[in-house]
């Protein structure tokens, strides 16, 4: 196991630890947060009873396959808890950017119905200003895309349509929306330019995760530990 994929399994391992028996449980998107999934499916399979909400295809279909008990938000508006990756965690505020894995709506949606939100990531995800290395992810609606992107531009010029994996176009999300990622050299007010981004018209929503109060799991090579 190489040594990124160590410190992801031991934050993973750590966030498992707190779900319990009979739990509602958010389960995330991306590297680390597939780890995690594949550790709640060995529980369930050895008697863990808890019901789940995939942030994503992917993780659904993960989940499925795990035969982990899944459910929906119409049968279960509340969850206990949610363990879910990130891009980026601000160390001084826990301000986060998420979505690079193309998941942000419904990671964000999962993430505020939950009463514990657990973040899984390794060190190198910790910064003291968020956005100086990777963009904010802003998910728009295909309908006038380039109308809602020269809105983006009063932002910031720096902006990349993410491209499809593997087919021409653009990507897709879950949703049936584009993604734009902004780039910003630092991001003094995260607040702020939530609300600048989501004022704007064909804009589903943004990758800043702001006031969730998360619960921080840091992964290294030596084991776990919260920020
Ligand atoms: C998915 O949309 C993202 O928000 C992921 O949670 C994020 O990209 C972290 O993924 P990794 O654990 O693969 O770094």
């Amino acid at each position: 196991m190489d040594v990124n994929q160590e410190a992801k399994t031991f934050a993973a391992i750590k966030a498992v630890s707190y779900i319990e028996n009979g739990m509602k449980v958010g389960l995330g998107t991306g590297s680390t947060a597939k780890i995690a999934i594949d550790i709640i499916g060995q529980r369930v399979a050895e008697g863990l009873k808890i019901v789940g909400i995939p942030t994503s295809e992917r993780s659904h279909r993960q989940a499925l396959d795990l035969s982990i008990p899944l459910t929906t938000f119409e049968e279960t508006p509340h969850l206990d808890v949610t363990i879910d990756g990130a891009d980026q965690v601000q160390v001084q505020t826990l301000a986060i950017i998420k979505g690079l894995g193309g998941a942000l709506v419904r990671e964000k949606i999962v993430a505020f119905a939950s009463s514990r939100y657990l973040i899984v990531i390794d060190d190198s995800k910790v910064v003291q200003k968020l956005g100086n290395k990777v963009p904010v992810p802003v998910e728009v609606v295909q309908f006038g895309w380039s109308a809602t992107v020269a809105h983006l531009k009063k932002l910031t010029g720096d902006i990349k349509m993410r491209k499809a994996e593997n087919a021409d176009g653009f990507y897709v999300t879950d949703g049936g929306n584009y993604i734009a990622d902004c780039f910003f050299s630092d991001i003094a007010d995260p607040k702020s330019m939530e609300s600048s981004i989501k004022n704007i018209v064909g804009v589903v929503d943004c990758g800043l995760f702001l006031g969730l109060d998360p619960i921080v799991i840091i992964g290294s090579a030596s084991g776990a530990r919260l920020l």
